[in-house]
């Protein structure tokens, strides 16, 4: 596609809800990164969550490209706040590569996920924390209810699986 196209078709689509920094305190926190390569697929250096990775000291890299286009063979873990436009296609490729996400989805898709209207595979999934609130490229907060889910289990154990045995 075009760059022009795919410029508008973000706009259109309106994707851009940054995620806040204490949001991704509040659940990152509960993993262990190290000696693991970060991929942050939908983010730029902006973003809260490349920049806490980083703050961390953890082997985290973003992506200026489209997330399909990324080699994730060099990855250990995708950890993003994906394009709610995109999102069932960004897990079900994951999903299919058998890649190991952190990511924040809507509270609908979460319902979904738990009460088995939607399944990606038939792997486990885990529900972490909420993220209620988030930053507007104006600057504004826009509250939309969102959480956390992975596909791996947080190193604290809090996370409940909704999906999988
Ligand atoms: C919900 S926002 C989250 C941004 C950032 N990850 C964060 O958490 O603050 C999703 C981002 O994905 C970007 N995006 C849209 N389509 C994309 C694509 N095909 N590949 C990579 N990023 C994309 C949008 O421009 C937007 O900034």
């Amino acid at each position: 596609m075009p760059q022009q196209l795919k410029t508008c078709r973000r706009v259109i689509e309106d994707d851009e809800f940054y995620t806040m920094y204490k949001d991704v305190v509040r659940e990152l926190h509960k993993y262990d990164f190290r000696g693991k390569k970060i991929i942050c697929p939908c983010d730029t250096k902006e973003s809260n969550i490349y920049k806490y990775l980083k703050d961390c000291y953890y082997d985290v890299r973003y992506s200026n490209k489209d997330w399909r286009s990324v080699d994730y063979s060099k990855y250990d873990i995708v950890i993003t706040n994906p394009p709610f436009s995109q999102v069932r296609e960004f897990i079900r490729f994951l999903v299919d590569k058998d890649i190991k996400f952190i990511i924040i989805v809507s509270d609908a898709l979460r319902w979904s996920i738990r009460k088995q209207k939607l399944s990606f595979g038939g792997g486990r999934i885990y529900c972490g924390k909420d993220a209620q609130n988030f930053t507007r490229p104006d600057g504004s907060i826009r509250p939309v209810h969102c959480g956390w889910i992975s596909n791996i289990p947080d190193d604290w154990g809090e996370n409940k699986l909704i999906c999988g045995e």
